[in-house]
């Protein structure tokens, strides 16, 4: 094990304690991001296995659908479903109060339309991601209308915050998410009340949707390494 990467590890290990909650005949929501990939790559074993049986998933991005194809997972969509059962995602950071910054991989518009539906609603973290208070090592992720990105820029400036355009990789210019909007990592010095600023954030025109998860999470599953050895803690508030 000595020759694992520890945070691969982590989050193997919360991925596969998150797909074990899962019972048969649930809608899943499927989160996006190297974590809730491991947690895919479980519920898939173990729908082969036969220790699952017919659950359906929603996928939270393009990503979380190709990897629930890969693993067998039957997808829906919310156009035919009237609740989700559990939805398992990450997140980039994570605080006492379970409020979260997500958008790492700029999907944080759809996860929050799934997670929010989702009865229960489970946060997989390797504990790198746990912060005494948000905004700390992480930006918040707004998602802009490509027309809009100068009057929004301006306004979040307004706001005390430092946006920058989130570029790609290998690609030229800036990252095009799902929907075919842009993407603002906004630095703030202090994130006094995330609530409220999830709120302002969202009612500036042209926003599609922050990456603040505030009030949603019902449950954290914290990877940890304790003498070498990986091992999930629930986190409490
Ligand atoms: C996707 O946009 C994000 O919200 C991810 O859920 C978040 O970035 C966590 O990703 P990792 O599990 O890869 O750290």
């Amino acid at each position: 094990m000595a020759t694992e990467d520890p945070v691969k590890l982590m989050k193997q290990q919360v991925g596969k304690a998150a797909a074990d909650r899962v019972q048969s005949g649930s809608i899943v929501g499927l989160g996006t991001g190297s974590t809730t990939a491991f947690a895919i790559q479980f519920l898939g074993e173990r729908l082969r296995s036969g220790a699952l049986k017919e659950i359906k998933g929603v996928p939270t991005s393009f990503q979380a659908s190709v990897l629930a194809k890969q693993h067998g997972i039957p997808l829906t969509t919310l156009d035919e479903i009237d609740h989700i059962d559990i939805a398992i995602d990450g997140a980039d950071e994570v605080d006492p109060q379970h409020n979260l910054i997500k958008g790492g991989g700029a999907a944080h518009t759809r996860e929050k339309v799934v997670d929010s539906l989702a009865k229960q609603f489970i946060v997989v973290v390797d504990s790198s991601k746990l912060v005494d208070r948000l905004g700390s090592t992480f930006a918040v992720p707004v998602e802009v209308l490509p027309m809009a990105i100068a009057p929004v820029t301006q306004a979040i400036e307004k706001l005390g915050g430092k946006p920058e355009l989130r570029m790609g990789v290998k690609k030229d210019g800036p990252v095009i998410t799902d929907q075919g909007n842009m993407v603002l990592d906004v630095q703030f010095d202090a994130i006094d009340n995330p609530a409220e600023l999830e709120k302002t954030l969202n009612n500036i025109p042209g926003v599609l949707e922050n990456g603040l998860f505030v009030g949603l999470a019902h449950l954290v599953l914290v990877g940890e390494i304790h003498n070498d050895h990986p091992s999930v803690r629930e986190m409490s508030r």
